[in-house]
């Protein structure tokens, strides 16, 4: 996989001399803004945000905020998931093109014409999708919830799940519910494998493997501990008699994580790349340059049509009430 590092902003260029971290803090006063980040920003990026969450905290953190502007360092899915709760908030987003190989590979119109296979199945959707594909399910969930939003439905009502066939084989196994699985999968997680893992261990017995559901089968079967991002922190943070971790998702989760536990080794599981870590080339077009001139221009930003947005905001509204 080819990985686009972040390009400089095509707008007008910044002036030398410029101080980015304190242009950011003076426009986040002037805008009233709150700076959201997911933990696989670079660590500069997380380091001035106002929050550093997973999925889930990130939606319930744009559900509530009070601010008039929300700059969304992360990729589309996520910061169009907080102009969904929020119609009256600017929401800027520092590189329009941070997409996500889940979302992208679930076509909208394409999920519609597949679902019509599922007459009678209840839909959840991964957050990972577009707010098209939202708009088409009864329930969205997040690696942290996916497992409690099925289990909410009677069992025996048939589900379909979507668009990571990854994740809803992990619940499957955690519920022991059968679900119908769009074959969706992430560029990143999908690099991850068994063998390596098992290779790696053998370099480090002592270590824990801890992986994020969107793993393969494989890599899955190895881990001591599998969770969202915020999970995998949490772990780590709280096992201090554990001094090493085998970590498999996208090494931004590093940055905070050695935070918590500067005596713990922690060692980036390798993608089949030949890479020694794993980087999410969408989440990592975004820049401590675009964050500033995002701000500066106040663009770009989401826009989302009202009749959509309003279809969407109830799978979106019904996960955060569930995760309550
Ligand atoms: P989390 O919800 O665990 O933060 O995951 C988001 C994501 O995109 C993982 O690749
Ligand atoms: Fe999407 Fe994978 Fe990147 Fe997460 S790591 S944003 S699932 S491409």
């Amino acid at each position: 996989m080819s990985l686009p590092l972040a390009s400089a902003p095509k707008s007008a260029p910044i002036p030398q001399g410029v101080s980015l971290l304190e242009e950011i803090a003076r426009l986040k006063k002037s805008l009233n803004a709150v700076i959201l980040a997911h933990y696989y920003q670079d660590g500069e990026i997380q380091d001035l945000a106002d929050f550093v969450g997973d999925s889930l905290q990130l939606s319930q953190a744009a559900a509530k905020t009070q601010a008039d502007t929300i700059v969304f360092c992360g990729v589309h899915f996520m910061a169009e998931t907080a102009k969904i709760l929020n119609p009256n908030k600017a929401v800027l987003i520092p590189d329009l093109d941070a997409g996500c190989s889940l979302a992208d590979r679930c076509p909208g119109d394409q999920f519609a014409a597949w679902l019509k296979q599922y007459p009678g199945h209840k839909v959840v959707s991964y957050i990972n999708c577009s707010a098209e594909v939202k708009a088409l399910s009864d329930v969205i969930c997040t690696s942290s919830n996916a497992e409690k939003i099925v289990r909410s439905f009677p069992r025996e009502q048939p589900i379909v799940f979507a668009p990571d066939r990854h994740l809803g084989a992990w619940v499957e196994k955690q519920t022991g519910r059968p679900l119908v699985k769009w074959p969706g999968f992430c560029v990143v997680h999908e690099q991850f494998t068994g063998r390596q893992l098992l290779r790696l261990k053998a370099q480090h017995p002592s270590a824990q493997i801890i992986a994020h559901p969107e793993c393969e089968e494989s890599v899955l079967d190895l881990a001591d501990y599998i969770g969202s991002t915020r999970g995998l922190l949490d772990h780590v943070s709280k096992n201090p008699q554990q001094k090493a971790f085998i970590v498999a998702t996208e090494v931004g989760i590093l940055h905070l994580m050695q935070k918590a536990r500067p005596d713990a080794e922690l060692i980036p599981a390798p993608p089949s790349s030949g890479c020694n870590c794993a980087i999410c080339p969408y989440m990592r077009l975004n820049s401590l340059e675009k964050l500033y001139v995002c701000m500066r221009d106040r663009g770009p930003s989401v826009t989302l049509a009202e009749d959509l947005r309003l279809r969407a905001l109830k799978p979106v509204q019904r996960m955060l009430e569930l995760s309550a």
